[in-house]
């Protein structure tokens, strides 16, 4: 290309774009995302007065189109939000505003993007791994980032904790059914006059897009991919409780994480997660709760097995209910919650009016919503 001169990030002529096939290509060698499944909208931040394939890239990123619940005034509404990833600027040409411009020209481009019928977009995600300050100017602000994490385990537990059978990918389908119906009666459940409480759907194809991930990457680093996709087990009080996870491989064994995706424990009131910290005692519970924290144990204790046969660091739980909390410390009692303030931090813009942001509950703020 010849040379060119970079315009100021104020510049009227910048727009944000989506690439050609070409400049595709070159947004994946530059930040070297692998190829991701559905939904997705690519999006580059360029000197709209130059022509395609001639023009540099200054600053790209990625949406996914999400379902959402959004629950309001005793009412429950679907709709539809976007995941915000991949956001990368050239080292070249960084320090400039472009990454900067380009968050702000997407947040404005969301309000409206994928929505049928002119409906208006009601809230977006990101999770931010380079701190609070960067989004949060534009509306993407921080929520509940904590997570619990446990050591692997290659000794199988034959007593107190055995009982959790492991799910396959073809389980999937019916219990993300069966998980959407109960979100859907628990977020409606008593929502304070003046909170709006909003969620992702972990719905199968959420699912499949991470297990696609890990799968792609099992293959390519090891040759092999991994088949169990969760935990599940039938309490002794008749509910059931369930896991479903995913492996994050990283350059070095230390980056392998099993991550619990969505963790679904039949009848616990999984909205009041405001309160992780909020530490219960075994002996405080009711004896069909007790069943459930039995019942998580023994499927966190199979993540744990599992963990050590793909040798990951460690399994994590991202913001675990005080039920979660609890049930770790019946396998390590040592257990407390990490409260994350540089990487994956879970951000959440409200693109509805100004004066109801403070009070949006996010429920299901857990590692499927992540992208
Ligand atoms: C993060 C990234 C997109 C920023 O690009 P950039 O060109 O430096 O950003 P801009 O020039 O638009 O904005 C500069 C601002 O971002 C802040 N910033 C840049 N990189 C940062 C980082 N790693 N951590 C925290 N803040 C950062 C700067 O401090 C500056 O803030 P200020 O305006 O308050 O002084 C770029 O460094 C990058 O591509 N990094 C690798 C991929 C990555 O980490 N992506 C983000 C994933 S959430």
């Amino acid at each position: 290309m010849a040379a060119y001169e970079l315009p100021p990030s104020r510049s009227p002529n910048l727009a944000l774009l989506h690439p050609t096939q070409e400049e595709k290509v070159e947004t994946w060698k530059l930040n070297g995302t692998s190829w991701r499944d559905g939904g997705i909208t690519f999006w580059i931040l360029v000197d709209s007065t130059l022509p395609p394939n001639e023009r540099p890239i200054l600053a790209s990123c990625e949406s996914f189109r999400k379902r959402a619940l959004v629950a309001r005034a005793g009412k429950l509404e679907d709709a539809l939000s976007h995941g915000i990833g991949s956001v990368f600027c050239d080292p070249d040409f960084r320090g400039r505003g472009y990454a900067q411009r380009m968050i702000e020209e997407l947040g404005k481009k969301l309000d409206t993007w994928n929505q049928e019928d002119g409906k208006k977009t009601i809230f977006t995600v990101l999770y931010s791994d380079i701190g609070k300050k960067f989004y949060s100017k534009f509306g993407w602000e921080a929520f509940h980032s904590s997570h619990i994490a446990l050591a692997p385990t290659s000794s199988e537990n034959k007593t107190r904790l055995s009982g959790a059978r492991p799910l396959r990918a073809a389980d999937l389908e019916e219990l993300c059914s069966l998980d959407e119906q109960f979100l859907r009666a628990d977020i409606v459940r008593n929502v304070p006059r003046k909170k709006t409480r909003v969620a992702l759907v972990p719905d199968l194809q959420t699912m499949q897009w991470h297990h696609a991930r890990e799968e792609f990457a099992g293959r390519e680093m090891l040759g092999r991919e991994p088949d169990i996709k969760g935990a599940h087990v039938g309490c002794e009080d008749t509910s059931q409780v369930w896991c479903i996870w995913t492996r994050t491989f990283g350059s070095t064994e230390a980056g392998n994480t099993l991550h619990i995706l969505r963790f679904s424990i039949q009848g616990e009131e999984n909205i009041a997660h405001d309160d992780p910290e909020a530490g219960i005692d075994l002996t405080d519970l009711k004896s069909t709760d007790q069943a459930k924290v039995h019942g998580a144990a023994a499927v966190l204790h199979t993540a744990q097995v599992e963990a050590a046969r793909w040798g990951m660091k460690e399994v994590q739980v991202w913001n675990p209910t005080p039920l979660i909390v609890l049930a770790a410390r019946q396998i390590e009692p040592s257990t407390e919650l990490t409260h994350r303030g540089d990487e994956s931090i879970a951000s959440l813009r409200w693109h509805g009016e100004p004066e109801d942001r403070k009070r949006v509950e996010w429920v299901g703020n857990e590692k499927y919503a992540w992208c």
